[in-house]
């Protein structure tokens, strides 16, 4: 069950708050009768005309995007910063970020339409796993592996547990990279969790979501995701595995 006006605006028709106006405006039916009713919910089978025209519910599309820094994960901006969905000029559909990455975090990033598809991605709950790479300062003592690994109490609660791996450590010019890979999505979670642990985190790159990479890419370049990898991140979500 899905509310009338978000089903016009997925549909490509209008935007919610333009398809809440042809509501209220009574160009809307449900099969054959008018509705006026802002709440009113329907079903895939139940048929929807907007002044007279059957809708089709649009094409779901599935891009990766290699995001670059300095660039908003969001559809719009009140700030008027260059948003994720402004490197899509040739894109349709209404698509949308797949979760978020900082501003000033580069990366894997996908974008869809597709609202079913984008909540098995991020919800904690189905476990899809995002490595991170982070350049922090200092060098992690054993203990601050294992906190990391058994999970970090930050404000909005502890952290699940984490796989890290040290790629290098400089102690001379007192910096570390160092790969975290978590299934969780919380605001700014990596950099919170390293200052949580007393190492800054200087620059963050996603380098995996799940087996997805910006293999081929480069920072701002995208490609649509394949229906195998489609239906392989469904089944990961699903089973927790592949094949
Ligand atoms: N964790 C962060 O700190 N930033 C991101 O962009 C993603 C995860």
């Amino acid at each position: 069950m899905e509310r009338l006006q978000k089903v016009i605006a997925h549909a490509g028709i209008a935007s919610r708050r333009k398809a809440e106006e042809l509501i209220l405006e009574g160009k809307v039916k449900v099969n054959g009768e008018v509705v006026r009713e802002l709440g009113t919910k329907v079903t895939s089978s139940d048929q929807v005309e907007v002044n007279n025209v059957k809708i089709e519910s649009e094409k779901k599309v599935y891009y990766l995007l290699y995001k670059p820094r300095s660039v908003i994960s969001a559809v719009s901006d009140d700030r008027g910063r260059k948003t994720v969905v402004d490197l899509f000029p040739e894109v349709e559909e209404r698509i949308f970020p797949v979760g978020r990455l900082d501003y000033d975090t580069s990366g894997v990033l996908l974008l869809t339409n597709d609202g079913d598809f984008a909540n098995k991605m991020t919800h904690p709950r189905y476990n899809i796993d995002k490595t991170y790479v982070a350049k922090i300062k200092g060098v992690l003592k054993r203990e601050h592996i294992r906190q990391l690994e058994k999970g970090v109490m930050l404000e909005d609660g502890k952290t699940a547990p984490a796989k890290v791996h040290v790629i290098s450590s400089d102690v001379k010019q007192d910096k570390s990279i160092v790969a975290l890979t978590i299934h969780e999505g919380r605001n700014r979670q990596v950099r919170r969790m390293f200052e949580a642990i007393g190492h800054p985190v200087s620059k963050l790159k996603r380098e995996n979501f799940a087996f997805l990479t910006t293999f081929g890419l480069n920072a701002g370049e995208s490609r649509k995701l394949t229906a195998h990898e489609v239906k392989q991140l469904r089944v990961l979500s699903e089973t927790g595995k592949i094949g």
